[in-house]
């Protein structure tokens, strides 16, 4: 193996930049090339590639986006489009591929293993979390902080007019962000698209709070929950109750920002255990940190959402907003 490719698909996370600048130092420090591939598999596709040295990814480790930029591509959702990007890998003499990226881009990194023999190593970058593998993926502790710094500034205005806030946070299928956000803020209750539990357990939790007196309340919503986004819920909320209710949308603020401490550190363990996992011989894993080891889950298994959330954060989530 001489060189190797990297490239960022699907929704961008803080802390793709820090991955993006281990995959390439640990390359180089093992004498290999690298080349980064941009805007995710239509990079592929379209052949747009830059050579990386050591300085392509200087100053980046603390800015959130990624530099190679990212999309959803459709085009490699088709068997032309893969062998378009197949045929650009080889006549590049790119020997593997590192795809940083969330469900959708394993999905067709294992499609594309099908099709062709090719390597390729991943890393989970999704702010949702909702990957089979890892304990965090990167991006996640850096939306959380995001949140909940929103959230502690919304519950100053809630407290001082006495006012439910409903927050919604993002989430299409998995409710980890809503779900630890949810804690880290205090919130009185969340709603979570894993949840059989309705708007009657959320209203059974407002009566007991304003019989305990308290006189704001924030709930955070996940955006696939299933009474809907925020502002459904307020309007189911205000059928059955006079609460002076507000409604914020976090959307993509929860994407952007300097990643953590924590997220820097994860994405630059995982970004090297990649080469290292390539140089091993190791193909179609993504690479994992579980109980502080790094972990390698088949594509196939990665992108199999649970469907559950950790049942003790959740009754958690109970007995602390009494
Ligand atoms: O997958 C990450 C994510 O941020 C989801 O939480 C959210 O539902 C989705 O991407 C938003 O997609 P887009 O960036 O295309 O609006």
């Amino acid at each position: 193996m001489k060189k190797i490719g990297v490239l960022t698909s699907g929704g961008d996370a803080p802390g793709m930049n820090a991955a993006i600048r281990a995959v390439v130092r640990t390359a180089i420090f093992n004498n290999l090339e690298v080349v980064g591939v941009r805007r995710g598999y239509d990079g592929l596709i379209d052949n747009d590639f830059i050579p990386m040295q050591s300085s392509s990814v200087s100053n980046i480790l603390q800015r959130g986006g990624t530099i190679l930029k990212t999309m959803r591509s459709q085009r490699f959702m088709t068997v032309e489009g893969r062998q378009k990007a197949y045929d650009n890998l080889i006549n590049s003499g790119i020997d593997a591929l590192v795809v940083i990226g969330g469900d959708g881009t394993f999905t067709g990194a294992a499609v594309f293993n099908k099709e062709h023999e090719f390597s390729i190593v991943g890393l989970p970058g999704t702010i949702d979390n909702d990957l089979i593998g890892t304990d965090f993926t990167i991006g996640y502790d850096t939306a959380l902080n995001t949140v909940v710094e929103a959230v502690d500034k919304i519950r100053d205005t809630a407290d001082s007019h006495n006012r439910l806030f409903i927050v919604e946070v993002m989430g299409k299928d998995a409710g980890y962000i809503a779900l630890r956000s949810g804690i880290g803020a205090g919130a009185e209750a969340i709603l979570y698209p894993e949840s059989e539990v309705f708007i009657d357990h959320l209203m059974m939790k407002l009566e007991d709070g304003k019989r305990r007196q308290k006189q704001s309340s924030i709930i955070i919503v996940a955006e696939g929950s299933k009474e809907g986004g925020a502002a459904e819920v307020a309007k189911k909320v205000n059928e059955r109750f006079d609460y002076d209710t507000r409604v914020v949308v976090l959307g993509h603020v929860q994407r952007g920002g300097s990643p953590s401490c924590m997220e820097r550190v994860r994405a630059s363990q995982m970004g090297n255990a990649a080469v290292e996992a390539l140089l091993e011989g190791k193909k179609n894993v993504m690479i994992g940190i579980v109980d502080k080891k790094i972990a390698y889950t088949p594509f196939e298994n990665a992108i199999k959402h649970t469907g559950k959330l950790n049942p003790d954060l959740l009754k958690l989530v109970d007995i602390l907003s009494i």
